[in-house]
């Protein structure tokens, strides 16, 4: 029987009601049974400082880069603020690269996926934040690339999909992801 994944979730906006965690919400019911999904916080991160990354770094940092550790695989879900991520999801890649040579980021499967009411559905932050993780050793699901344009008439007030064509797309998108991750477990097993 297929293992049970567990997907750290980081959405890089903290607005109250976000279209980027809508679309999480809707992914995370289309997913297949076999993944998990579990939001790490990035709102309260201190911004990073490395003087402060001593022996005793920030409590939220440590529980971040724990709980970033412990998954098997990340979703990144990111708005776009002037054509690249919010400082907040930045800060929080900062936060987890470190300290040096313990990078909680290296090797974790990942996927990323721009939401924006805007017409280029944040293909900017999309790839600015792809720039990140291709340095930080995640290997990136390449496609389907997700880049959701014109989020507001694509998802409603209480969060549903009204749009079958984007419903159809965001199952194709989270299947491929549970497929990326598993080829990338079972060529580890096998090294
Ligand atoms: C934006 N927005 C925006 N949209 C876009 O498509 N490209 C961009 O470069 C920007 N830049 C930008 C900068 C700042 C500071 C803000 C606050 C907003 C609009 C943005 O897409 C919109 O506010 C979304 O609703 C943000 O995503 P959430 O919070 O709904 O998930």
């Amino acid at each position: 029987m297929n293992r049970q994944i567990r997907v750290v979730t980081i959405v890089g906006s903290l607005r109250r009601d976000s279209f980027t965690r809508r679309v999480v919400d809707v992914l995370k019911e289309l997913a297949p049974a076999a993944l998990s999904f579990e939001l790490a916080p990035i709102g309260s991160l201190p911004a990073y400082n490395e003087d402060d990354d001593t022996d005793a770094p920030p409590t939220a940092w440590q529980t971040f880069r724990r709980q970033v550790s412990s998954g098997d695989a990340v979703l990144f879900a990111t708005p776009e603020y002037n054509r690249s991520m919010p400082g907040v999801l930045k800060n929080a890649i900062d936060v987890g690269s470190r300290p040096y040579g313990a990078s909680a980021w290296i090797g974790k499967p990942a996927a990323v996926i721009s939401v924006s009411p805007g017409a280029i559905g944040g293909f900017g932050a999309n790839h600015h934040l792809r720039q990140c993780l291709t340095f930080l050793d995640m290997p990136v699901m390449q496609q389907p690339e997700a880049y959701i344009a014109g989020v507001g008439s694509l998802i409603d007030e209480q969060g549903r999909i009204t749009s079958p064509g984007t419903a159809e797309f965001l199952k194709r998108y989270i299947d491929a992801f549970e497929q990326w991750i598993r080829r990338l477990q079972s060529q580890r097993s096998q090294s």
